[in-house]
Formats: structure tokens, sequence, C-alpha cells
């Protein structure tokens, strides 16, 4: 273990209390200098440590950074996130999973960054979020299903991410079909799943997620300040972006396994619970057409079922909903 991870564990022993220098010298066996010097670094990267070498450190927690050592530690997951790879810049974390995942990192690997130069959503437009605000992240997945049904997997994980957000902040967000996760009607989250697939088998997917935390209005360009939101904006106070991570992977990975050994049938009703498009007159576009109807129903494999003025009832397994 290297130096400064022994100090952080006797820290998190000892967190809230004051520690002096020499008693932290002696129990790693290393000059007070030297533990001074991992102190300093540790504050650089954003720990909060009180004191000095002559009052002692008090240890008062981490930074809201998404270090691979934070996201790890007491995370109770089997799988996912057991891997993490942290950016402070990256291009887009989708783009470095798949990357991975063709190199063959395992399922769960998880890709997180605090800024993305090139993010991109779905019908390849940007995504964009400032520096360290958003929750912006990917999973390598290697399920064993046949490329028709990885639409599936986008409605498992919308209504993984509506829970955690539900469990962390009290927010009832509402789902659009397919993944969109929206908080009175303003995009709080978007779901990029890109896939390696040959004609019967997906080889890998990678799961990206995008969710607008503690962004201010002014964060968002001019033209979607009207219609995204985050969740600092409609709580009114910063909302600690670890712990979030943390408990919807735990959440995801529960919800993956489940539909991997049941199939997507109990996903299917969780989503209904939070879907906000059902029962509404819609426009949806799909590959360059556009209908409008009402959107009846969401079909046993997840395709949103479209009843045509005339009464007839179209199946979208994607698109573009207009609510
Ligand atoms: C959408 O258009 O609604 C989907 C947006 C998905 C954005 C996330 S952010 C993390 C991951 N990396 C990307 O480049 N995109 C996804």
């Amino acid at each position: 273990m290297i130096l400064r991870e022994k100090l952080l564990t006797v820290f998190e022993k000892e967190m809230g209390n004051y520690v002096s220098g020499e008693e932290l010298s002696r129990k790693l066996g290393v000059s007070r200098t030297a533990v001074w010097k991992q102190v300093s670094k540790l504050r650089e990267l954003g720990y909060r440590i009180d004191g000095t070498t002559r009052s002692g450190y008090r240890y008062l927690g981490p930074p809201d950074i998404l270090y691979p050592r934070e996201v790890r530690r007491g995370l109770n997951t089997r799988f996912f996130g057991k891997e993490v790879l942290h950016f402070q810049r990256v291009g887009s974390t989708n783009q470095v999973a798949l990357e991975l995942a063709r190199k063959g990192y395992p399922e769960g690997t998880l890709v997180v960054a605090e800024e993305q130069t090139a993010g991109r959503g779905r019908w390849r437009r940007p995504w964009l979020a400032p520096p360290g605000k958003a929750l912006l992240f990917s999973l390598v997945l290697r399920p064993s299903l046949v490329p028709y049904r990885v639409p599936e997997v986008t409605l498992v994980t919308g209504a993984s991410v509506a829970r955690a957000i539900h469990e962390h902040t009290g927010l009832r967000v509402g789902i659009k079909w397919p993944n969109d996760l929206l908080y009175e009607g303003k995009k709080l989250c978007g779901i990029l799943v890109e896939m390696e697939a040959a004609a019967e088998q997906v080889n890998y997917l990678v799961l990206g997620i995008g969710i607008n935390v503690n962004q201010e209005r002014d964060d968002f360009p001019p033209e979607l300040q009207d219609t995204a939101t985050s969740l600092r904006m409609i709580l009114g106070e910063k909302v600690l972006r670890l712990p979030l991570l943390q408990r919807l992977l735990e959440i995801l990975e529960d919800d993956y396994q489940e539909y991997c050994r049941d199939g997507f049938a109990p996903s299917r009703e969780r989503w209904l619970g939070y879907q906000v498009t059902l029962g509404r007159r819609v426009r949806i576009s799909v590959g360059g057409k556009e209908f409008s109807g009402e959107a009846a129903g969401v079909a046993e494999d997840g395709s949103l079922l479209l009843r045509l003025p005339g009464g007839d009832l179209i199946s979208c397994n994607s698109g573009e909903v207009v609510l």
C-alpha cells in the first residue's frame, strides 16, 4: 500500500478527531515531514483535512470527486465499479468504455469523467456539462443477448436511475419513453447505449449515463435553458455525486442481473411505475418519418405502441418522442 493510501486509512478510522503529526509518523513509520507532504498532496486533491503539524490533523472527508478509491469504498456490488477509470477530462466516457470493452475489460468496468469534451447523446447530438457538476459515466456490459433486445436494457436502466434518484434525493422523476428522465417536463438525465454486435449476438454493450446534478440554469446553453434541469435547480441545494453514483451502481447491478436471469417483464413493470408518456398525445419521429397519435402502451419488448388517428396501432422500437 502506498503511503498516501495508508494515511487515508488511518484518517478514515479517526474521522473528525485530531491526530498528532507525531502519532501519524509513528503509525506509518515515516518522518513527520513525509506525513506533512502527503497531507498537502491530499489537500491538493480536494480531501478535507484541518489542522497543522503543530496542532495535529483532523480528517473531515473526501471531496465530491469521483476518484476510483472513493467510488469503490463502501460500494456494495459484485462486479459493477470494481474496475474504475477516472478522468478529469476526456472526449466521451462511452468512447473510452467501448475501447476498453474491445480490449477485453470485464463486465462492470466503470469509466467516469469530471468533464467530457465530446460527450455524445442520442441521435448524434452533443451532450454538454460543465466540469465537476454532472455525473458522466459509462459501464461495460457483456450480456448474452440478441441485438434486437438491446432497447430493453435502456428501459431497465431508466427505471434504475429513477429509483436511485428517488432514494438519494426523495424526488420522483418521470421517464419519457424510452429513457429520458424528466422532472416537471424538463430533462434531468440521458442514457445512451452503444454496442458491438454480430447478427445474432451482442459482443458487448456500453451503457452511458449523464445526470444533471449540480448545474445552475446558466450552465446550460441558452437553447436548453427552458428544457433542461438539474437536481440542484430542483432542490435548491448542492447534491453529492459520489453517494448517488454508488447507490445507482448498486441498483443497476441488481436490476441488470435480474434482467439477465428473469427477462424483461419485472423491469417493464418498474418502468411503467415511472413513465409519463402513456395515455398522452405524442409525436414521434422514427427514421425520418413523423407520426402523431396516442401513446397507447409499451409492448413486452419495450416498444412504444402508438394509436394513430384512424385507430391503427403501430409499434415503434426506437424514436424520439415529443410530448
Ligand atoms: C441522450 O441523448 O439523452 C443520452 C445522453 C447520454 C450522455 C452520457 S454522458 C456519459 C456518457 N458518455 C457520453 O458521451 N454519453 C453518455
